[in-house]
């Protein structure tokens, strides 16, 4: 089996689906529950005995050891982080705990187990670790896009986070040998966002009349991947990628905010018009800068392409058609998310 670290979250629950519906191998699905866990993701493999799921934090290596002299799984891909770059700038402890401690916890358990494994599955075992292109700072606008070899210089304590435990990753291989790989991905979107991030942010303000915020001037711009895209690379990365090496995803679809917001505007007044006749757009309000706000993320996945063969399947155009039509087919999981508490950082982020 394959142990997945944060599958109850956005990317990792999304992948889960996606390796259950193409793979008889059984997942071991370990997930703390944060405000951005949610099990209501998971309700189609309820009855499964393929999915494993236990709630524990990646810090905790008395679980860990536990689970994986239990459990015996050939990889480990760790999607859990805190990961909203807003709440990193408001509360950076907890992003300082789980993704530098929690992924020292969690290699650290990992290399006690993989020490203790024959030779040959000594080999053919994997550390996957998910990152972000945020590591590499931001791009002004004539700059190549971030390839593996651009320096890391994190701007924000969530990507400062991120890079602190990617390098541990790295050092963990360089040092005992664990096999790692680590993946840096640009934006996600899709299926099962929690709604403090832009896309999905938008998507459901728009669709309950309220204010769409967009950050000082509408102007940064960030390249956009289809989530399961993502999925599809990692799994190929698994399959095939070298260990030690890191590998970018991305799918070539930069674009400015406001035109992101725009493009969904102009969708959900076609799938489903305002009462007024009015375009959503009418709900576009500016708001206060994000503090430290990077200006332009980009991703080469050129290596990831020659190497790997890997290709994403949906253009931006298809990919955010498929989104605001899957939220306007889902306000259950919906009704869900948007809970008390996440009410209140609605109230202190926006003013609103
Ligand atoms: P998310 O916030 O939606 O989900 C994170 C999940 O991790 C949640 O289910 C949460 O309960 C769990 N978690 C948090 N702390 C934990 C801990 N200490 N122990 C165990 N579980 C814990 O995040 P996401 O958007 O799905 O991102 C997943 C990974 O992908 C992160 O590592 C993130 O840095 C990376 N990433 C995200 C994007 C993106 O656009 N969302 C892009 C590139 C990379
Ligand atoms: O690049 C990969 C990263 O993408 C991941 O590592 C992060 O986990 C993920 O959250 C995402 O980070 P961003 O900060 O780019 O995503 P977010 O959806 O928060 O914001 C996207 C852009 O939209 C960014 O420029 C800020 C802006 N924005 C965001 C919100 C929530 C707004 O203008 N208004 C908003 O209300």
């Amino acid at each position: 089996m394959i142990l997945v670290t944060g599958g109850a979250g956005f990317i990792g629950g999304n992948f889960v689906l996606d390796w259950l519906a193409g793979s008889e191998e059984p997942v071991l699905n370990l997930d703390k529950l944060t405000y951005a866990g949610n099990l209501d993701t998971l309700a189609s493999l309820k009855d499964d005995s393929r999915h494993v799921f236990v709630r524990g934090d990646i810090g905790d290596r008395e679980l860990l050891a536990h689970l994986l002299t239990e459990h015996r799984p050939r990889a480990v891909i760790n999607f859990a982080a805190e990961s909203h770059v807003d709440r990193s700038i408001s509360g950076p402890g907890e992003f300082i705990q789980t993704n530098v401690v929690g992924t020292f916890n969690l290699l650290e358990a990992v290399r006690g187990y993989w020490n203790d494994l024959t030779v040959a599955d000594k080999q053919s075992f994997r550390f996957l670790h998910i990152s972000t292109d945020e590591v590499y700072g931001t791009l002004l606008p004539g700059d190549s896009p971030f390839a593996e070899t651009h320096p890391y210089e994190p701007n924000s304590p969530y990507s400062a986070s991120k890079a602190a435990s990617d390098h541990l990753v790295r050092a963990w291989h360089h040092t005992y040998g664990l096999p790692v790989l680590t993946t840096n991905c640009s934006n996600n979107y899709g299926p099962y966002h929690f709604p403090e991030k832009l896309i999905p942010l938008v998507i459901l303000n728009a669709l309950s009349d309220k204010p769409l915020p967009i950050y000082g001037d509408g102007q940064q711009v960030r390249d956009w991947l289809y989530v399961k895209d993502h999925c599809s690379a990692i799994r190929r990365v698994l399959e095939a990628g070298t260990p030690g090496e890191t590998y970018n995803i991305g799918g070539w679809n930069e674009k400015p905010n406001l035109e992101v917001v725009h493009t969904i505007c102009s969708i959900l007044d076609e799938l489903q018009p305002r009462a007024d006749g009015k375009s959503y757009s009418a709900q576009i309000t500016f708001v206060q800068d994000r503090p430290g706000h990077d200006r332009r993320y980009a991703i080469d996945a050129r290596k990831l392409e020659r190497e790997l063969g890997w290709r994403p399947a949906e253009t931006f155009e298809t990919g955010i058609r498929k989104t605001a039509q899957w939220y306007l087919d889902n306000l259950t999981w919906i009704q869900g998310v948007t809970s008390g508490s996440y009410r209140d950082w609605l109230k202190e982020q926006y003013a609103l």
